[in-house]
């Protein structure tokens, strides 16, 4: 197959690329800041420079949230249609080039991949990466940290959405709280910078969010309170949000929160209070779009290329790799991928999902 080929399989999006307002987000990163490069492929039609690649690792998870994927029948990928290491490997090396600064280790579950720590140290040794972190479960730290930080991993983000067992059992379907809590500890411990993302649900999670803050406050940590977003299969409705809004009403009735500043293409607004060495923040995806400053692109385990989580894989760089294409191929089908990113994704309050993926298959 020829790259022509390839490229014209390329998935148009199945939505209409014009929704979302530019005038209510305005674009913020024309230019990469450091090395000036405003021609890069990684700069799309709104003017959003992409430097932030979030790399899934595999599509599985040995949890099995019930927001995130069914308990049963869910198809993983085969083993030979995952992107292998050397091939992340060619691809992050390809994107550096290009401009990316931060990478992102999600899955699935990142954790449970074999010699995912070895990949980490690889991906380490690229100069023009500055940041490379990773979002797990949290299930394999009390292992895995001190390998982590050795291996040189940047930060942490750790999912949570209870502190409670019998509840932790009910959402995760597994009973590793304990062991999350370990694993939290044991990076912090190694000096790993950590955070908490608590996905906030009505009548299942949110009579802790008082809890949550005390948490934050104990374990001089930062937790994110997180906006429920609609994927395949997660039974997904506009009642199941509890908005930012609501939860700061609610914090702020105890505590005072005190916004601290950010940068426009963060995805949380954090906030400080006042005593305490935690941080609280606020995810809002559903109900205060930051899609303006987006400076995020995805890979897929299986190497398809993602211009938003809320936008189908729009072209295999895997493809690409296996039929030895060069890396002008691989910067036509990203411009291919971004020239179909929209200004942001549509209002969430009434649609039912947006995408053919789980979120356990996107990793967030
Ligand atoms: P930091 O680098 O620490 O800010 O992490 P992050 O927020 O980029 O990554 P993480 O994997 O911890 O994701 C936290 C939440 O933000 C998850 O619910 C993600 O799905 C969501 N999220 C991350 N990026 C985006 C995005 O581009 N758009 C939307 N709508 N949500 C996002
Ligand atoms: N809505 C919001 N966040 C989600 N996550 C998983 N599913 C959802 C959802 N439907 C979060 C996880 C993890 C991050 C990658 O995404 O809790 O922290
Ligand atoms: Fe970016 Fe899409 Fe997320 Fe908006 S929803 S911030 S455009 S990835």
């Amino acid at each position: 197959m020829t790259l022509i080929m390839l490229l014209n399989s390329a998935r148009s999006p199945k939505y209409d690329v014009r929704v979302g307002s530019t005038a209510e987000c305005p674009p913020t990163q024309a230019t990469d800041p450091q090395s000036g490069a405003s021609k890069t492929c990684l700069v799309d039609r709104f003017g959003r420079f992409h430097d932030y690649l979030r790399i899934s690792i595999t599509d599985r998870c040995n949890f099995r949230c019930t927001y995130c994927m069914p308990e049963k029948g869910v198809k993983w990928k085969p083993r030979d249609e995952i992107l292998t290491f050397e091939e992340i490997v060619q691809l992050v090396t390809f994107f550096a080039k290009k401009g990316v600064r931060k990478l992102r280790i999600t899955g699935g579950e990142p954790t449970i991949r074999h010699g995912y720590i070895d990949l980490i140290r690889e991906l380490r040794t690229n100069p023009a990466i500055e940041e490379l972190a990773l979002t797990t479960n949290g299930s394999r730290l009390s292992k895995d940290a001190p390998f982590l930080k050795e291996a040189g991993l940047s930060s942490i983000n750790v999912s949570l959405d209870t502190l409670r067992a019998d509840r932790f059992e009910a959402i995760t379907r597994r009973s590793e709280l304990e062991l999350v809590l370990k694993g939290i500890e044991f990076s912090q411990a190694h000096d790993i910078p950590t955070k908490v993302n608590v996905v906030m649900m009505p009548g299942v999670n949110d009579d802790e969010i008082i809890d949550f803050v005390h948490f934050a406050s104990s374990k001089c940590i930062t937790v994110r309170f997180i906006e429920f977003m609609p994927f395949l299969n997660n039974n997904w409705s506009s009642c199941s949000v509890l908005s930012s809004s609501k939860i700061r009403e609610i914090i702020g009735k105890e505590f005072q929160l005190q916004a601290l500043d950010g940068y426009p293409s963060d995805v949380a607004r954090e906030y400080s209070i006042p005593g305490s060495a935690g941080r609280i923040a606020f995810v809002s995806s559903v109900t205060e779009s930051f899609c303006g400053g987006c400076s995020r692109l995805r890979l897929t385990a299986d190497g398809e290329l993602k211009s938003c989580l809320f936008l189908p894989p729009a072209v295999s760089l895997r493809d690409i790799l296996r039929y030895n294409g060069t890396d002008d191929e691989l910067e036509q089908a990203v411009a291919t991928c971004l020239a179909g990113k929209w200004a942001g994704h549509p209002p969430m309050r009434d649609w039912a999902q947006r995408d053919h993926l789980t979120m356990v298959q996107i990793g967030g």
